[in-house]
């Protein structure tokens, strides 16, 4: 039996509960909220598509009930607020740091092995404050992020090359902001190929600068930011783990020495299994790209300055 808890049944959270189901990721998901009936009626909504999408996956609603949630393998956090036209995600961190501690706190009284996945934002000062809270293993604590920002690469990345995203590679590390994510343009491919061979260097440079500022692209579109891809995304890294995939993903996850940073969670290929980050994969940089790094660390770092603790 495999349980996931989604805390927060908002866009991100129903979404990603919602794809979660449809993949069958669990036999059960339960998603929780501070308002009355929300969940019971997402939930309510989704276990009624079953039968239209053979679906086998048991989604739960509650509201308040951490009870509920007992015993979870993954526990998904999206409470919080998100971001309107023109804020960026640093702006959030009073409210959601004090959602995001009485949650953790919560979630882990009822499923004390769970791993936890981070989505509230700012991400990465999210993440690194559940470690100072909790005290857990390294490996149990996963922000997401990269997975999301690596989806909007390849789709802007697709675009220019007028090609199926599901043809393209492409990665991005480094803290899950507009200034400071960092897409791998080196790594970046359609089948196999080199994009930097098949795109000239201005149009390639587009591609980065529009992947830089996707969600706030949305944002400004939506009047709040998106939905679909992050909650896609974050289905996408509890699959891995669920179904221990060993599979790459770029997670925040707290760096002791990888890539000459300490001491804080940022976007690094992770290897995701059951045991949460099983792995942080090291790549040689080059000198720009470590350049950008350690500028998109000190930004991270300097956000979690204002922590309240
Ligand atoms: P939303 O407003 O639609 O949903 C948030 C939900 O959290 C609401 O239903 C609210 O009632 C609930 N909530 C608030 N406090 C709670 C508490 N103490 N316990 C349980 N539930 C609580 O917001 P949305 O769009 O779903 O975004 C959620 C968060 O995810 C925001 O912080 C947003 O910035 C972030 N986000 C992060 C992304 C990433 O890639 N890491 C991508 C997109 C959004
Ligand atoms: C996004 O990237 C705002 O983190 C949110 O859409």
């Amino acid at each position: 039996m495999s349980k996931v808890t989604v805390v927060g049944a908002g866009n991100v959270g129903a979404t990603a509960a919602n794809v979660m189901a449809i993949r069958e990721v669990a036999d059960e998901v339960v998603m929780i909220d501070i308002k009355e009936g929300v969940s019971e009626g997402k939930a309510m909504d989704m276990m009624q598509t079953a039968n239209l999408l053979d679906m086998n996956t048991r989604i739960k609603g509650v509201t308040n009930d951490y009870e509920a949630t007992k015993d979870s393998d993954v526990v998904v956090i999206t409470s919080g607020i998100p971001r309107k036209p023109g804020m960026t995600r640093e702006e959030l961190i009073g409210v959601n740091a004090g959602i995001v501690k009485q949650v953790t706190e919560s979630v882990l009284k009822h499923s004390p092995n769970a791993i936890i996945v981070c989505v509230s934002n700012p991400m990465d000062t999210m993440t690194y404050l559940i470690h100072k809270i909790s005290g857990l293993p390294k490996n149990r604590i996963i922000g997401m992020g990269g997975a999301l920002d690596s989806s909007r690469f390849k789709y802007y990345l697709s675009q220019a090359l007028n090609a199926n995203p599901n043809e393209v590679e492409g990665f991005v590390i480094g803290g899950h902001g507009d200034t400071t994510m960092i897409p791998m343009k080196r790594f970046a491919a359609l089948r196999g190929v080199p994009a930097t061979t098949l795109l000239d260097a201005e149009t390639m440079d587009k591609v980065v600068a529009d992947t830089m500022v996707g969600g706030a692209t949305l944002t400004k579109l939506l009047g709040t930011s998106a939905w679909y891809a992050p909650g896609a995304a974050t289905a996408e890294v509890v699959e891995a783990i669920i179904h221990d995939q060993k599979c790459i993903i770029p997670c925040s996850a707290l760096v002791e020495g990888e890539y000459g940073e300490s001491g804080l969670c940022i976007g690094v290929p992770c290897l995701l299994g059951k045991g949460g980050i099983e792995k942080i994969i090291e790549i040689e940089l080059n000198e720009e790209e470590k350049a950008l790094f350690a500028k998109s660390a000190a930004a991270v770092r300097k956000t979690n300055e204002a922590l309240p603790c």
